[in-house]
C-alpha cells in the first residue's frame, strides 16, 4: 500500500518542515487539497502556497482539485509539475478532454468519485487514467469518519480495472487510518490518502509505516 499524506492536517504555521517531516519519514506522495468554496464548502489554497510546497516536497505531489472551472485550476497548477493532477467526475461535463488536456501538460490524470458516485460513471475513461480516486467521506474537510461502502465501490472498480487499464491504480481519501486500511487492501486499493490520522500521530514515521501494509 502506498501513502499519500494530506497536508490539509499539517500545520500551516510550519508549511515547509511538515512537508519535510512527511517526506522524510517515508510517505509516498503529497496530497494536495485544492478547494474553492462552490464546489465544497471550504477553501485551502492556491498555487502561491502550493508552490513552497512542491520546493519543500522531496516527493510527488498529488493535487486533489474539489473545485468548479476544472480547467482553470489545471492550468494554474501544472507548471508546479505535479505528479498527478485529479478532478471530481461530477463536475466536469468533458472529462475526456480534459484527461487529454492534463496529459498533453506532462501530468498524470486521475478522476475522483464523490461517496455517491457508481464506479460505472468511470468506466469508458479508465484506459485514459493513470488512476481513480474514491471518497470515503465527503469532500471538504479533514478528520471525518470513513465511509464503509467504498469498499464496495472499489471492488467493483478493481473489476473495471482489469478489463480495461489493469495498470489504473485505485485510491481511497478520507477517514483512512491504521484498522481500515487493511480491509482497503483487501478491496483492491493501491494507495491510501491519511490527513489527520498522519498529522495528529506522535510520529510521522510510526503512521506511515502502519498504513505501509
Ligand atoms: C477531504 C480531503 C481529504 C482529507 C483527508 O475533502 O480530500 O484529503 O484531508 O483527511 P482525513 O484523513 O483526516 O479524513
Ligand atoms: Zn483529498
Amino acid at each position: 500500500m502506498l501513502v499519500a499524506p494530506s497536508i490539509l492536517s499539517a500545520d500551516f504555521g510550519n508549511l515547509a518542515q511538515e512537508v519535510k517531516a512527511i517526506c522524510d519519514a517515508g510517505c509516498d506522495l503529497v496530497h494536495v487539497d485544492v478547494m474553492d468554496g462552490h464546489f465544497v464548502p471550504n477553501l485551502t489554497i492556491g498555487p502561491v502556497v502550493v508552490q513552497s510546497v512542491a520546493r519543500a516536497a522531496t516527493k510527488g505531489l498529488d493535487v486533489h482539485l474539489m473545485v468548479e472551472n476544472n480547467t482553470f485550476f489545471v492550468n494554474l497548477f501544472a507548471p508546479l509539475n505535479p505528479e498527478y493532477i485529479s478532478f471530481h467526475i461530477e463536475e466536469e461535463k468533458h472529462p475526456h478532454r480534459l484527461i487529454q488536456h492534463i496529459r498533453s501538460l506532462g501530468i498524470k490524470p486521475a478522476l475522483v468519485l464523490n461517496p455517491h458516485t457508481p464506479p460505472e460513471a468511470v468506466e469508458f475513461l479508465l484506459s485514459e487514467v493513470d488512476m481513480v480516486l474514491l471518497m470515503s467521506v465527503n469532500p471538504g474537510f479533514g478528520g471525518q469518519s470513513f465511509i464503509p461502502s467504498v469498499l464496495a465501490k472499489a471492488r467493483r472498480l478493481r473489476a473495471l480495472c482489469d478489463i480495461y487499464n489493469p495498470k489504473c491504480l485505485i485510491e481511497v481519501d478520507g477517514g483512512v487510518n491504521a484498522k481500515n486500511v487493511h480491509d482497503l487492501k483487501a478491496a483492491g486499493v493501491d494507495i491510501v490518502v491519511a490527513g489527520n490520522y498522519v498529522f495528529k500521530h506522535a510520529s510521522y514515521q510510526e503512521a506511515i509505516e502502519s498504513l505501509h501494509i
